[in-house]
């Protein structure tokens, strides 16, 4: 048994961690044929790339997917930990669980992701939750296969979670959900340290794949027929900076750009490391997507600073100027957090007049959320929630007014969307045009998912664009 260790988390050296080759015991393939599994995920896009490998585990096991948890031998959460509402969550669905298996006493229940790091949660989960068959953290993720045989061959609690840094495993088996778009990890963990932020605790320090890796990942994905890949790191724009002296993003963005396949994307970038080359990269290369996710957090540089951000307002502000001269019709997104603590109505009219200056074209607003062990958890917070809930509020009457201006602007135009299939509403196509806007559009011919075709903006709405498709290969 290995418990999170908040401290040994924290205490982060220049140790070497192994890259290995990922290999499984094959005594155990196909033990479980014909058993079912449900895999509930929650949090970023990094949890749903790590689900999709967590799924072909499974799958090596003999495991079978189901869509509905109360059908499945064995359902496994996924968690994340970034805000209480998704611990609550989480929680929640453990409550239905143990409901389930007192029905099905053979149901077998197991934690992995975010949540699995953080000792308080591990502790509860052993205190009252004894129903829980395996926890498993996220720098071991790929040790699955092995602890769940483990948990049903012993009937005694698994739990197997570091905190040290995992070795960085390469050949992972994955079951991507989309047969056209692919996620791709480029850097794992995260050593920004923002006073509010639990990831590089439940991540661990920064660590780059070998882009001979990431390359050859890519060039499969491309024989396999896909036509986009999203980067993914909790910071891509430091990819490299452990690994090499004079590598980084945007010769990652570069390389990538050259094998030529139709859409690059990437997520997400503190503005602390994007550098001009990157700009310059992006804007050189049609099939890097001219979409940038630039978190900027609060607009009140006193804010700024007690959240460790790294930069200045106007400093923010410069590169987002300079990505938008430089980068042809850029769209940029931001992630905001309202009522950090000491955070008074002065700064948070800065923070309103940044997102009317930036006229952001998505945003995601969140109200602080105070997480146990970081920095920010300590600091005295006077404001009551009632205030942030309506600093929330007015801040998100002004992003919305900037979508629908955005938007507005592109009536009438002709964008390129990836078909990804038939929206809720009946008849109409769904796609994501290359900055990034959600398009439901109708076509006169049968369109095929994956394919990319041009759309007219014919109505602009606050989070998505309606059209009709023009052309279509
Ligand atoms: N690595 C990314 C962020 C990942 S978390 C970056 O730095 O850009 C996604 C977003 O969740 C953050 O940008 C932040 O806005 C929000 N967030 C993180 N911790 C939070 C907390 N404790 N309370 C509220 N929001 C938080
Ligand atoms: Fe969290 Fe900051 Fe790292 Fe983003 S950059 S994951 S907000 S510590
Ligand atoms: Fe959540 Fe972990 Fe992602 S905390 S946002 S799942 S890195």
């Amino acid at each position: 048994m290995h418990l999170p260790d908040y401290r040994e988390a924290r205490t982060r050296d220049k140790r070497s961690y192994q890259r290995l080759s990922f290999s499984l015991d094959s005594s155990i393939m196909n033990k479980y044929a014909g058993k079912k599994y449900f895999v509930k995920t929650y949090g970023c896009q990094m949890n749903e790339h790590d689900s999709e490998n967590i799924c072909a585990l499974l799958e090596t096991l003999g495991f079978l997917k189901v869509d509905d948890y109360p059908d499945a031998d064995l359902v496994l959460l996924n968690t994340c930990s970034i805000r209480e509402n998704a611990h609550n969550k989480a929680f929640g669905m453990l409550g239905r669980l143990k409901h389930l298996k007192q029905v099905n006493k053979d149901l077998i229940i197991g934690i992995s992701g975010c949540m699995a790091q953080e000792a308080s949660v591990v502790d509860q989960i052993m205190r009252d939750y004894p129903f829980v068959n395996f926890v498993i953290g996220t720098h071991n993720f790929y040790q699955l296969p092995e602890i769940i045989d483990q948990a049903i061959t012993s009937s005694k609690q698994q739990i197997e979670v570091y905190s040290r840094e995992g070795d960085l495993v390469e050949g992972v088996p994955v079951v991507r959900t989309s047969p056209f778009k692919a996620y791709v990890n480029i850097i794992y963990g995260c050593d920004k340290f923002c006073t509010y932020c639990i990831v590089p605790y439940t991540r661990g320090r920064e660590r780059s794949r070998k882009k001979e890796d990431i390359l050859e990942e890519v060039k499969e994905l491309i024989r396999d027929g896909y036509q986009e890949v999203t980067l993914l790191g909790q910071n891509v724009n430091a990819y490299g900076k452990d690994l090499y002296d004079d590598y980084g993003m945007g010769d990652l963005l570069e390389d990538i750009a050259k094998l030529e396949i139709p859409r690059i994307r990437f997520m997400t970038s503190h503005p602390w490391d994007f550098t001009d080359k990157m700009i310059q990269i992006i804007g050189k290369y049609p099939n890097i997507m001219p979409s940038i996710h630039l978190p900027v957090q609060s607009g009140s540089n006193r804010i700024l600073k007690r959240m460790g951000r790294r930069y200045t307002r106007e400093s923010y502000l410069e590169l987002f100027h300079k990505i938008k001269e430089t980068v042809p019709n850029v769209s940029i997104s931001t992630d905001i957090i309202v009522g950090f603590p000491g955070e008074e109505e002065e700064d948070f009219l800065e923070t309103l007049s940044l997102a009317e200056t930036c006229q952001y074209d998505n945003a995601f607003t969140f109200i602080f959320s105070a997480r146990e062990g970081t920095p920010a958890a300590k600091l005295e917070d006077h404001t009551p929630l009632e205030v942030k809930e309506e600093r929330l509020q007015r801040l998100n009457e002004v992003v919305n007014a900037s979508f629908l201006k955005n938007h507005k602007k592109l009536e009438g135009c002709r964008v390129k969307v990836l078909v990804e299939g038939i929206s809720e509403k009946k008849d109409m196509y769904f796609g994501y045009s290359e900055t990034n806007q959600l398009i439901n559009f109708t076509s006169n011919q049968e369109l095929t998912c994956g394919e990319i075709v041009e759309v007219e903006i014919t109505s602009a709405k606050t989070w998505s664009l309606d059209g009709k498709c023009v052309s279509s290969n």
